[in-house]
């Protein structure tokens, strides 16, 4: 069974990206990270990130038809700067009607810029995780599977 990391906008840069915010893990590593932690738990992590929020739209329906078929298990959302702008991405993930979304940010978004305290994304996610670093990934995919697959050891 899969689970979507998803990533948005400008995440492509992570590692280069003010690193004083995001750290200097690039994405590349953290997707490797996240890939160890899914096959641990039993599962494969398909990794994807697009600076596009139609390409993000795209994958989340996707995954919502491999939801319904039992070949995923939810998806681990960072959607960076469109939280704070897309209701078009809320509208996918309510409108594809059941896949488990796990909001996370790398920064504590609420101690930042006031623009950041608002998610779009909230609303239609199932758990946040929010300012533990790149950790956060493997966070939530842990409670991802905990709370959606509560027999997995
Ligand atoms: C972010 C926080 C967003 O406000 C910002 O636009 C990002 C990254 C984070 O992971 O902390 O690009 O989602």
């Amino acid at each position: 069974k899969k689970i979507l990391i998803l990533n948005g906008p400008n995440l492509n840069l992570l590692g280069t990206r003010e690193p004083a915010l995001y750290g200097s893990t690039s994405l590349a590593d953290v997707e490797a990270m996240c890939r160890a932690a899914a096959e641990r738990l039993g599962y494969e992590a398909e990794c994807f990130q697009s600076n596009w929020e139609g390409a993000l739209i795209d994958k989340i329906h996707e995954y919502g038809r491999l939801f319904k078929q039992g070949e995923a298990l939810g998806c681990v959302f960072n959607p960076a700067a469109f939280t704070h702008t897309s209701v078009a991405l809320q509208d996918a993930i309510k409108g594809v009607d059941g896949l488990p979304v796990i909001e996370c940010h790398i920064s504590n978004v609420h101690a930042r810029e006031p623009f950041r305290n608002h998610s779009w994304i909230s609303p239609a996610a199932a758990g946040i995780v929010i300012g533990f670093g790149v950790q956060g990934y493997v966070i939530a995919m842990q409670g991802l599977v905990r709370t959606q697959d509560p027999d997995n050891p």
